[in-house]
């Protein structure tokens, strides 16, 4: 992936800000950069963009001020501005959230944003995200989240994605690998096109979102080893049992165990921990509940559930199957997302999130 100067600049200011704080005996959580104001004092100078200079200038002038600059100058770059982390769980955090605009991924982003992350929607849908983010904003105060326009299955638009991340916040701690979609199907009845659809969005698109993320995560780990970040797969309960009529859903998720698990062990050295996490149904989102083209009112015309004649006979059917008689939430995964994420020795594991229905053995 090709890296702007600007980029490798704001990850440097950005990480030697968390790691000179950390070392005055501050939470290490690093600041977030982004373009300054024109004009102004800046308060650390640099004469040259290398990082080297300006991890130097920065360091000495924290260690002399014991606190952070307002901004730096970076001489044929400009001015970048620095803000201090935002109090919470996740304060410091930038996290991407894929497939954001709708469903699990906003209530995700949502969750994630009122813990204090930096929230970057990233979806194809760019009407749906760009509201996902200005009501993100609105809740959370200007400049807590930001719409990029993402397509999982195009590698292109993932490094661009990369960089305005970094050109909005000047980092990328945590990537929550959720966009998906599920064209379901028996073997004599599934058309290649859709399985290729599936196993593209579900399974390669999970691979080519962690490529675009690692060069700037294992940058930041150059300028700060003590800096954990997280890439965490939104799986399914379907990633860890079959699922009938359903198999090139559940075999693109099967398969996304097997990145998550060799991700583990390749990123580790990094401190860049690698996780899924297996919800169950969420039957309040759209997939489920959508009034025309949900699985309620398709199982309903399909005759797929034996006996119910409306679509509260198939939710119920469908609950029945839970021991904890409910769907799951965004809620619910995001206080998995928050445990893996807190979580310092753990990474390479499947997180069932069920209520009870799918059980690991
Ligand atoms: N809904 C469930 O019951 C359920 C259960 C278990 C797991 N999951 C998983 O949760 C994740 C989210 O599912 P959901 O039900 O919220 O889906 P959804 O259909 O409600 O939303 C998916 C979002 O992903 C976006 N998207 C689709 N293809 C994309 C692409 N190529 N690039 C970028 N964005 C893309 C869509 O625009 C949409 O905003 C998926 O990975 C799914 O497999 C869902």
């Amino acid at each position: 992936m090709k890296v702007s100067d600007a980029t490798r600049t704001r990850i440097a200011i950005r990480m030697t800000c968390a790691r000179e704080m950390a070392a005055l005996g501050e939470r290490l959580a690093p600041p977030s950069v982004s373009a300054g104001p024109a004009g102004g004092d800046a308060e650390v100078r640099c004469e040259d963009g290398s990082e080297g200079l300006i991890a130097a200038a920065l360091a000495d002038f924290i260690r002399k001020h014991r606190c952070l600059p307002r901004s730096v100058s970076v001489e044929g770059q400009g001015l970048y501005a620095i803000t201090p982390p935002r109090d919470g769980r996740l304060g410091g955090c930038v996290a991407v959230v894929t497939g954001s605009a709708q469903g699990f991924g906003k209530g995700i982003a949502g969750e994630m944003a009122a813990a204090g992350a930096l929230i970057v929607v990233a979806d194809l849908n760019a009407e749906l995200g760009e509201a996902v983010a200005a009501e993100l904003c609105d809740a959370h105060g200007k400049g807590a989240a930001v719409f990029c326009s993402a397509n999982v299955t195009d590698r292109t638009s993932l490094e661009a994605c990369v960089e305005a991340t970094v050109a909005a916040f000047g980092g990328l701690d945590i990537l929550v690998a959720n966009a998906g979609v599920l064209k379901a199907g028996g073997i004599e009845e599934m058309d290649e096109a859709a399985f290729d659809l599936v196993t593209n969005v579900n399974y390669k698109g999970y691979f080519l979102c962690t490529q675009a993320v690692v060069p700037v995560m294992k940058r930041q780990h150059d300028l700060c080893a003590d800096w954990f970040m997280d890439i965490v797969q939104v799986n399914s309960k379907s990633g860890l049992e079959g699922s009938r009529r359903n198999f090139a859903y559940a075999g693109g998720k099967f398969g996304g165990i097997g990145l998550t698990q060799s991700f583990a062990l390749e990123l580790v050295p990094f401190n860049i921990k690698v996780n899924s996490v297996c919800p169950g149904n969420f039957f309040e989102g759209p997939l489920w509940s959508d009034p025309e083209r949900g699985l309620f009112v398709q199982y309903l015309q399909a005759g797929k559930v034996p006996g119910a004649k409306t679509l509260e006979d198939v939710r119920e059917h469908y609950l029945a199957l839970v021991p904890m008689h409910r769907g799951c939430s965004p809620r619910d995964v995001t206080v998995a997302i928050l445990y893996l994420h807190d979580q310092q020795y753990e990474t390479g594991q499947a997180l069932p999130v069920t209520g009870g229905q799918v059980m690991l053995n």
